[in-house]
Formats: C-alpha cells, sequence, structure tokens
C-alpha cells in the first residue's frame, strides 16, 4: 500500500502553548497562586473528566453547555464520563466526597486547567481553554460575594490590564424565582412572533436565557420584559443590598445589568461578569474575562446537606492574550539583560555569570543552544532587553565582558567582576 504522508494538526478549537508564550503563561499562574493565597484561597486540582451525571445535574441538564458543547465518552467499564465543560461541579462533588463539609467553614478554593467546550471557534473562544476559578463553600454573608469578585478584581490589576467593568444583577432564590420565571414566560409568550427561534426555543426550556439573547431581532421585545430584581424575596433584595454596599466600600466601578444571568442553571441571588474596557468608554460585551455568583442549592443538588457557596471563573486564555498584546517592555516578567555566550569556553563562564545576575535580582535570558551572534541578539531584541551582555572566546579568557546598550546600540567593555554594579548603576539612570 502506498504510504500517504499526513501532516497532523490540533484539533478544532484546541492550540499549542508554545515556548515564545509560556513567560506569559508562568507570569499569569504565578499571579494567580500570589494573589489567591494572599486572600486565603488554597489550591485544588480535580480530575479532567468527572461522570457525565455530574454535570447534567450540576451545570445543568437544558444548558447549552450540557445539551450542546460536552465531550461525552464511555469508558470500558461502560461509565458515561465527560471532559469537564467548567470547574465548579467538580470541585463540590471533591467538597463532598472529601469530607471538607468538617473542615472550618467556609472552605475557599482555587483552581487552573483545562476546560472543554465544543464551541464554534473564534477570537478569544476555543474548544479547549484554560479557566482560573475560585470557590467559596460554607458562607452566605455578601461579604464572601465581595471577596470573589475582589479577589478576581485583584488578580486583573496585578496582571497590569485596563479597566475592568463589573456586570452585576440579582435573580434571587428558589423562593422568589418562580414568580419572576412565571411573568418572564407570560410576557414573552405573547410576543412569541417577534422573537428568534433560539428563543422561541429557550421559552420553552430555560426561560431566563432569553435574557441573554444577542440576535438583533430579540432586542425590542427583551427591552420592555420584566426583570429580576423587581421579583426578588425580602432576603435576595437584603442580600444585594449589602453586596452592592461591599462593592461601593472597596471603591470598585460596577453597572446594574438586568440581563446578565448567566449561561449553568445552578446560580442562585449574585450573577455578575467581568470585562474589559475598552477606549475608556465602551465595554466588549462579547467576550467577558470572567464570570461566576452564588450558588447556594449546587451542594444539596448534588447530594450533601444545604450549604451556601459563591465562586467565580476567569477565561486564561482571552486575559494571557491581552497581556501580549501589551508592549513586551512594559511586561515586568520581560528580562532586563540578555547574555550572548560565542564558543565553548564562553559558555562555560557564561553559566557562573547567568546564575551571579539572578542572584542579584536582575532578570536575565540567555540562549546556550544557539551559537552565532546574529541569532542570539535577535532574540535579545525580541525580548526587548535594555542591555545586552557579550561574552566572546576573547573576554572569557580576559576576564572581561562587553555590555551593549540595546537603545543607543553603544557597547562598551567591562571586567566581569564590576559588571553587576555596572547594570545596577545603569538601571539606576
Ligand atoms: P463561565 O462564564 O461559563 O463560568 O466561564 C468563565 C469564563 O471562562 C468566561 O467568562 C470566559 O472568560 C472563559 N470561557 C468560557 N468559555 C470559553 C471558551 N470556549 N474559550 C475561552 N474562554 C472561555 C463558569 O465556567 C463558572 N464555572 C464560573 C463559576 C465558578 N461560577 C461559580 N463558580
Amino acid at each position: 500500500m502506498p504510504k500517504v504522508k499526513k501532516i497532523f494538526q490540533a484539533p478544532k478549537g484546541m492550540h499549542d502553548i508554545l515556548p515564545d508564550r509560556q513567560p506569559y503563561w508562568e507570569k499569569f499562574r504565578k499571579a494567580v497562586r500570589e494573589t489567591a493565597e494572599s486572600f486565603g484561597f488554597q489550591r485544588i486540582d480535580t480530575p479532567i473528566l468527572e461522570e457525565t451525571d455530574l454535570f447534567l445535574r450540576g451545570t445543568g441538564a437544558t444548558t447549552d453547555i450540557v445539551t450542546k458543547q460536552m465531550y461525552n465518552l464511555k469508558a470500558k467499564s461502560g461509565h458515561c464520563l465527560s471532559l469537564r465543560p467548567e470547574g465548579t461541579p467538580g470541585v463540590v462533588r471533591a467538597y463532598l466526597e472529601q469530607g471538607m463539609m468538617s473542615w472550618p467553614q467556609p472552605v475557599k478554593l482555587y483552581y487552573f486547567g483545562p476546560m472543554f467546550r465544543y464551541e464554534q471557534p473564534q477570537a478569544g473562544r476555543y474548544r479547549q481553554f484554560y479557566q482560573i476559578g475560585f470557590e467559596s463553600l460554607g458562607d452566605q454573608r455578601a461579604v464572601m460575594d465581595a471577596q470573589i469578585i475582589q479577589v478576581c478584581l485583584n488578580l486583573l490589576k496585578n496582571l497590569g490590564l485596563g479597566k475592568i467593568i463589573i456586570q452585576l444583577n440579582s435573580i434571587g432564590c428558589k423562593i422568589c424565582r418562580p414568580t419572576f420565571r412565571r411573568s418572564l414566560m407570560d410576557y414573552y409568550r405573547y410576543r412569541k412572533n417577534r422573537i428568534c427561534f433560539d428563543c422561541r426555543h429557550r421559552l420553552r426550556e430555560n426561560p431566563l436565557r432569553l435574557l441573554d439573547c444577542k440576535d438583533e431581532k430579540c432586542q425590542q421585545t427583551k427591552a420592555q420584559a420584566p426583570i429580576a430584581v423587581d421579583y426578588l424575596c425580602d432576603e435576595c433584595r437584603q442580600h444585594f443590598k449589602n453586596v452592592l454596599e461591599f462593592m461601593d466600600e472597596l471603591g470598585v466601578s460596577y453597572f446594574l445589568n438586568n440581563n446578565i444571568v448567566r449561561g449553568l442553571d445552578y446560580y442562585t441571588k449574585t450573577v455578575f461578569e467581568f470585562f474589559l474596557e475598552e477606549g475608556g468608554e465602551k465595554i466588549s460585551l462579547s467576550s467577558a474575562l470572567g464570570g461566576g455568583g452564588r450558588y447556594d442549592d449546587l451542594v444539596e443538588q448534588l447530594g450533601g446537606k444545604a450549604t451556601p457557596a459563591v465562586g467565580a471563573a476567569l477565561g486564561a486564555d482571552r486575559i494571557v492574550g491581552l497581556i501580549c498584546q501589551e508592549d513586551l517592555k512594559s511586561f515586568s516578567f520581560a528580562p532586563k539583560v540578555f547574555l550572548v555566550q560565542l564558543g565553548e569556553m564562553a559558555k562555560r563562564k557564561g553559566l557562573r555569570l547567568f546564575e551571579e545576575l539572578t542572584e542579584a535580582g536582575i532578570k536575565s535570558a540567555e540562549a546556550l543552544s544557539r551559537d552565532s551572534i546574529t541569532a542570539q541578539l535577535k532574540i535579545a531584541n525580541r525580548l526587548g532587553v535594555q542591555f545586552t551582555l557579550i561574552l566572546g572566546q576573547q573576554e572569557a579568557l580576559e576576564g572581561t565582558v562587553a555590555i551593549r546598550d540595546m537603545q543607543s546600540g553603544v557597547q562598551e567593555t567591562v571586567r566581569q567582576s564590576e559588571i553587576i554594579n555596572e547594570l545596577k548603576k545603569r538601571f539606576k539612570k
């Protein structure tokens, strides 16, 4: 049989993260860890595969995520498993399975890992994407909702992203939501011919999602539709008021948006989404950086005793994408010095010098395996370093190193023993 040469490609909507992008991801992971820990969240990792039923009961059997976007498979044992489309049900499963109900409450956990949704890929929307999530279980107070929002905002701020806008809403609880749902359905039932095909389906299956529709045809009808906050019971109204008070105290900019209902079924009371403010005023509503809310019934729905909870997840691919768009030079992880090494002896000496630079806290980069000076300088340029240290055969023998200012192109020779002081002096300038 003739051999057919085939070039394999990553599955549609899934991508490789190449070495040149790794520093950005590393910076992101570091910021996640530091921010999460400073707010008292502990790391949890749950399996990428879970029982399909967990998402049916957790995320919601009628949600788009479960009906259209899940990767399901049958194990040899006959068990139905799914690649997790989101992290919350897995964390709640672990909370119950690992007896975390008996730990001091609230149990505050964070996670970072790949999620899978069979979506139509586009910019910022993938079939395998990474989420960072924060979950706090066992605390019903509004301050916890505020803390979840705060930890997300803090993380985004630490990464130096622009101004973040929060869209907030409350969708009530199992006591008050049915009345809201009924009046929403009544309203839409009489306007069926003015809404899109998908919304007619939503009206039957998941009426709250009617408020989420982006189709032009539905916008006028949606604008006049009943709103959830008008139907809140006393407890939900007070809770929402408290959350808003905390937001004011924290000095957080937020907008009340009656159309934020979220695409997952477990939410109660507070729901929110994060967006990057673009051009000073316009907000891109098409791609949220993250979202979350309270889910006071989920633990019980998954077999535990009633336990209040609140959480949020941020889309790592979208955030890292934004960091990459920023100027490489303003990226604080970016090295300030690049070490060019030419020849065997220089490479050996270069290793020591590199160690010394790192020990002195000078962020440095090198490319030991690249031999030509042109290739190494190209990397230095791409990294946007301020100075390049050039260590050739002659410098290695003489105990010197050439220091090149990458902006002016001026090059001088300095003794190796003096180089740390010389660099520090130049950084000060
Ligand atoms: P979600 O809104 O479905 O919430 O996802 C959170 C974030 O993940 C989104 O705002 C977006 O940034 C990112 N994301 C979602 N789908 C994709 C995709 N296909 N490609 C790239 N990024 C994507 C949840 O998943 C909830 N579990 C959040 C939560 C935690 N609620 C309570 N606790």
